[in-house]
């Protein structure tokens, strides 16, 4: 079975990147600690988009799904002391699904 790929797609308008960029440098965590979880990035767009990617790759759809029902709902609470006045950085989202069909790293040695 191959991995797949889920990658959340934000619109971040200019001014409210700082705020998402530091949402994320102290999210939960837990994603790593999550059955099946292979990989995550935030990705920053350079240019031409006001578009973030959040990179995800899990063992399986059902593991993806799991982390879904359970852990992400809890690392998207905004629970924390600032989280009252908190306003979601992204004006919006699309999740988008891919399997992975080939891949490579570097030779090694
Ligand atoms: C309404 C849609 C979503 C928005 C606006 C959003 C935004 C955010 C933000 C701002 C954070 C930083 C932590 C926080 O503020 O809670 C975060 C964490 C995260 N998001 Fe989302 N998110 C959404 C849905 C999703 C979906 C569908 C995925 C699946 C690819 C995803 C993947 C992640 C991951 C992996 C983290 C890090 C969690 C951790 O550290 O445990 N997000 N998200």
């Amino acid at each position: 079975m191959p991995s797949v790929v889920k990658i959340n797609v934000l619109t971040v308008p200019e001014e409210q990147r700082e705020v998402l960029e530091k949402r994320f440098a102290s999210r939960a965590g837990a994603v790593e600690g999550s059955d099946g979880f292979e990989w995550f990035e935030l990705l920053r767009p350079v240019e031409g988009t006001d578009t973030y990617l959040v990179y995800t790759r899990w063992r399986s759809e059902e593991d993806f799904q799991a982390w879904m029902e359970g852990p992400m709902k809890a690392a998207h609470q905004r629970g924390g002391e600032d989280a009252p006045q908190q306003r979601p950085a992204a004006s919006g989202s699309t999740l988008w699904s891919f399997e992975v069909v080939q891949q490579a790293g570097p030779k090694q040695g």
